[in-house]
């Protein structure tokens, strides 16, 4: 079973952010301790999700990676269901971190971190919401994660798949899967999912229907909280069961 679960694009907007929250707090309604933690330092908002709003009183990823706090200062709790979750923001407010801007960090606090909140926190999983491309918090979550999902939307699979994979090939890990986003309605899901796992390699582990409900909230809804009846929740568990092997 997976304890440390990258979740990469290499463009923005095929719901790695909505897919990692809901796949965290889908974990702890099924009585696991789940933590998530938004890497992307230059446009966070996997906080959103979860109705935070104010993140000045917060320690952040950012304060830790400054040496400014401990990593586990910057655990928040979030409700569940059951089980326990946890939200370490990537940094306070919107204003850029001018330290990490100007003096750059060790990246190695990245794994480091990650490990310690493992421990401190007793998790049994860890999600890390990746920026796109391929900058350095992509490539340190990348590299030190045991299970990577690769997201893709239906409409533009081709387009993304080769960055995509040279990026997961040249840091080799155990396990990988795509999770297909954005099925439009009218489009068949096995056509698609046979075309994304002969581009990809790798198995399809979900392929998510696009949701209205969900581009009408943006980033502040919460599938798994706010319509756990709809067939993308379904999409989700699929991938805590089958793929990151958490069995209710
Ligand atoms: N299956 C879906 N159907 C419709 N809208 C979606 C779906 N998944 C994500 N979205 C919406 O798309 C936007 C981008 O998603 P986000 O998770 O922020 O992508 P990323 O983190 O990859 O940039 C958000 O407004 C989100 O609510
Ligand atoms: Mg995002």
């Amino acid at each position: 079973v997976a304890r440390i679960v990258t979740l990469h694009s290499y463009r923005g907007g095929t719901g790695k952010s909505s897919t990692a929250a809901n796949l965290a707090r889908l974990a702890a309604d099924q009585g696991l301790r789940a933590a998530l933690v938004d890497i992307d330092l230059q446009s966070p908002g996997a906080h959103l999700p979860f109705g935070i709003r104010d993140l000045t009183a917060q320690p952040c990823l950012a304060d830790y990676l400054v040496g400014r706090c401990e990593i586990e200062g910057t655990a928040f709790p979030v409700p569940a269901a059951s089980g326990a979750l946890y939200l370490i923001p990537a940094r306070r407010g919107l204003k850029p971190n001018s330290e990490i801007m100007v003096h750059g960090y060790d990246v190695g606090l990245l794994s480091e971190g990650f490990d310690r909140l493992v421990e401190v926190l007793d998790l049994d999983v860890l999600f890390l919401d990746t920026p796109s491309g391929i900058g350095n918090e992509t490539v340190g979550a990348v590299a030190c994660c045991d299970s990577l999902v690769i997201m893709t939307r239906a409409d533009h699979l081709v387009a993304e798949a080769a960055e995509a994979l040279s990026l997961a090939s040249s840091l080799a890990h155990p396990r990988q899967a795509v999770v297909v986003n954005m099925l439009p309605a009218g489009m068949a899901n096995d056509a698609v999912r046979q075309q994304a796992e002969s581009v990809y390699g790798c198995p399809v582990v979900a392929v998510l229907p696009y949701c209205p409900e969900m581009a009408i909230l943006g980033n502040q809804g919460l599938a798994a909280r706010d319509f756990p009846d709809h067939p993308i929740v379904a999409g989700f568990r699929q991938v805590i069961n089958e793929f990151l092997g958490w069995r209710p």
